[in-house]
């Protein structure tokens, strides 16, 4: 479970304070998959970053099954995997497989593990034709699939996803919709930001709706359709943003 509490993040831009999270509060359950939704500059890769342990809450705390991000980074770590948005973080020189490799060895897999690892993973994504091929010459969809494998190397329990999508061609969008999928069989526990009202109604329970750094909806995708009377995703977040515009505008 991760328990986000009264998070505030402030940066400090030369002598100027941004505001990026405002006393956001709300739980993720294991095997949830959440969509987090927003606009540019709306908080969502900040949240994101302080689940990971990458940056510390300026006040509040983020506790992932019992450890606080501050206090004990290193155990959460070991259960969470992370992908940035774009980045895949790949080197071209080097083939899927010691890519893959190289990462297990910063998680201090064995060589047993890693080769048992690297074989399920083939398996699951499709890779096995290209396993030995250096990344350099593949395919976006391909590279995507190498990169998202990499994030799941420690076999992590907890997965965020940060704009996975963005900038990806439909091919390859699909390929990590198929693999959200897959990993929700699994019962792992995925957080993944998005602008892309369909990717999130196609494969979210729950959606966290953010604006300015404040969590403007938090709940199960089904209670907020019922509520709103409409499926239409862009159009509810559309107007709870213009509803509660007198106080977000500020
Ligand atoms: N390192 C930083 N220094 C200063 N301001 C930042 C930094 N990172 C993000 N911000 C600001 O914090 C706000 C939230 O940004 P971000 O979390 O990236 O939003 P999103 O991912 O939803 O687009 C924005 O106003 C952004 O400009
Ligand atoms: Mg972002």
């Amino acid at each position: 479970m991760i328990q986000i509490q009264e998070v505030t993040k402030k940066y400090q831009d030369k002598k100027v304070y941004v505001t990026a999270l405002k006393h956001v509060s709300f739980s993720i359950q294991k095997g949830e998959v959440v969509g987090l939704l927003g606009e540019n500059g709306a908080g969502k890769t900040t949240l994101l970053r302080t689940i990971a342990t990458l940056i510390n809450p300026t006040e509040g705390n983020v506790v992932v099954d019992g450890f606080d991000t501050v206090k004990h980074p290193n155990e959460i770590k070991k259960q969470v995997g992370v992908l940035f948005g774009g980045e895949t973080g790949l080197y071209d020189r080097l083939t899927a497989r010691e890519n893959l490799e190289y990462f297990a060895t910063l998680y201090g897999l064995s060589k047993h593990e890693t080769k048992v690892r690297i074989d399920d993973l083939a398996k699951m994504f499709g890779m096995k034709d290209y396993l030995d091929r250096k990344v350099g010459g593949f395919s976006k969809g391909m590279r995507q699939k190498v990169a998202i494998a990499r994030t799941l190397i420690h076999n992590p329990d907890i997965i965020l996803f940060d704009e996975p999508t963005t900038g990806l061609d439909i091919t390859s969008s699909n390929v990590f919709r198929q693999l959200v999928h897959q990993l929700k069989r699994e019962g792992k526990t995925i957080i993944f930001s998005s602008h892309i009202m369909e990717e999130v109604s196609m494969l979210c329970n729950t959606v966290a709706m953010m604006h300015k750094g404040e969590l403007v909806y938090h709940g199960n995708l089904e209670d907020l359709y019922q509520s709103e009377g409409s499926r239409d995703l862009n159009y509810i977040f559309m107007s709870k943003l213009v509803r509660g515009n007198e106080h977000y505008a500020s």
